[in-house]
């Protein structure tokens, strides 16, 4: 039986890129993102589809534990298994902490972390079950280092990191393995909003001098769920083109 990866924020972005690759490495895809209109006029399923895997979407806010609980159990009665777990989807808020609202910081809290917390437990535990299974959250570069303006991005990107390693030392004797990535910055739409003084501030810090696609962040993403990664668990790899060192 083909093996089944839910990508979470999968309609654009890096999560589309994700699914795109995990469908060539043969996954079934389920799509996940906040409604169906996020699909329209964009291809992304048919793209999948046409690779010969299944692919369906289902729609959740995954910061609600409740509307998680129900798109886990879709999945599993659609497709059998979860064996692939991508905590992808994640919003930005960003201000300077002085003026940064009660709201601003909620929210992102809620969407960024709470929904690890959410997705991690019950995937994790469908995966429980089945004795196996790869979880891959999406950190960020701002979780590791800080970044002003993203107080509350930061602290949202630094508990998956903890959050990762956390669900790597109980998961992991059960044969599930739980690793995080975090990039640097990479040509979407959530940084297509950033002003040009920030991106040539960015870009001055980069090694590499360019920054990053989305297809770059799948295929070590597609790596980690893989058996080449059989032995990788709790750890995050930094896809930033050189961004600290
Ligand atoms: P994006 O904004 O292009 O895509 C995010 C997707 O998540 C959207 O389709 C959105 O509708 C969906 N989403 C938002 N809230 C949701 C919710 N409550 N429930 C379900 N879906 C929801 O963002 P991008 O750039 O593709 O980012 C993907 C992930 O990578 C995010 O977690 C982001 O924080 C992370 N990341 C992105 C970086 C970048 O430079 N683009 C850098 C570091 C990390």
């Amino acid at each position: 039986m083909a093996k089944t990866a839910i990508i979470t924020g999968s309609s654009r972005g890096i999560g589309a890129a994700i699914a795109l690759r995990l469908a060539k490495d043969g996954f079934n895809i389920a799509f996940n993102d906040l409604n169906m209109s996020m699909f329209e006029n964009n291809d992304i399923t048919d793209k999948v589809k046409a690779l010969g895997v299944e692919a369906e979407i289902f729609c959740a806010d995954v910061s609600k534990y409740d509307q998680c609980e129900q798109m886990i159990k879709d999945i599993k009665e659609r497709f059998g298994t979860i064996d692939v777990l991508i905590n992808n989807a994640g919003i930005t808020r960003d201000g300077l902490m002085a003026r940064m609202s009660e709201e601003q910081y909620d929210m992102v809290i809620a969407v960024n972390q709470k929904s690890v917390f959410n997705m991690t437990k019950l995937a994790g535990n469908v995966m429980i079950r089945q004795k196996s299974g790869k979880i891959v959250s999406l950190a960020s570069v701002t979780g590791l280092y800080g970044n002003p303006g993203q107080i509350n991005y930061a602290a949202s990107k630094g508990a998956i990191i903890a959050m990762t390693k956390t669900a790597a030392k109980e998961l992991g004797s059960r044969g599930i393995c739980v690793n995080a990535v975090a990039p640097g910055f990479i040509h979407t739409p959530m940084t297509d909003k950033l002003t040009e003084e920030q991106r040539s501030a960015m870009l001055s810090r980069i090694a590499m001098k360019r920054y990053g696609e989305p297809e770059e962040i799948a295929g070590v993403v597609s790596f980690l769920c893989s058996d080449d990664a059989s032995y990788v668990t709790g750890q995050v790899i930094e896809i930033s083109g050189g961004l600290s060192m």
